[in-house]
């Protein structure tokens, strides 16, 4: 056992798992935009290897773009403040958009930006997210695809982190409380 697996008290969802919802979605979304050309913005950081999954699942022809916004820092709590840290390379005007998230928590970052994406004129807009944890949700927020509901608990791995640690393990795992409970 390697360190940071020492720090998971729970693998919530296996690789195998993740990588066939992950087609199923991929399936699901190549037949819903059929004759689109989708532009998938990834919500950096967390959604990077959840997007380049994803997009190997797709048979339609899309783009991909990124977009990072601020999250918690060093704390497992929504600060409410969110900031564009790195924008969109392209225009969205016109484009069918579909926004490429982690997790769900209590969709204060989601909905921000949302707005903010609505405000360009794209075609239309849609959201998927690998995970949500719908008892945490504080703002109301319609997602068209969602990987994985999950219980109230702070996971990592597949992209997820804790003082940005942790994405690299190939699994969802629940991250022991005495980790973030330590600083
Ligand atoms: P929200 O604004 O509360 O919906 O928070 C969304 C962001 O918080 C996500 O994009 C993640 O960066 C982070 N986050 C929320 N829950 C978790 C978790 O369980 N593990 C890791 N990051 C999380
Ligand atoms: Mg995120």
């Amino acid at each position: 056992m390697d360190a940071l697996s020492n720090d998971v008290a729970e693998v919530l969802i296996s690789q195998e798992r993740l990588c066939e919802r992950i087609h199923e979605l991929g399936r699901q979304i190549s037949a819903d935009y059929a004759e689109r050309a989708p532009a998938l913005i990834c919500v950096l950081k967390g959604g990077y290897l959840f997007l380049a999954d994803l997009t190997r699942a797709l048979s339609i022809r899309h783009s991909v773009d990124f977009m990072a916004i601020s999250s918690y820092g060093r704390s497992t709590q929504s600060s409410g403040v969110v900031r564009i840290l790195k924008d969109l390379d392209a225009d969205i005007s016109g484009k069918d958009v579909l926004v490429v998230e982690d997790i769900i928590d209590t969709g204060r970052t989601l909905s921000y930006l949302i707005e903010n994406l609505r405000s360009r004129g794209p075609n239309s807009l849609r959201i998927c997210t690998l995970l949500s944890k719908p008892a945490r949700r504080e703002i109301e927020l319609h997602v068209d695809y969602v990987g994985f509901e999950i219980p109230d608990e702070f996971v990592v791995g597949y992209g997820l982190d804790f003082a940005e640690a942790y994405r690299n393990l190939p699994y969802i795992g629940i991250l022991k409380p005495e980790v973030y409970q330590r600083d």
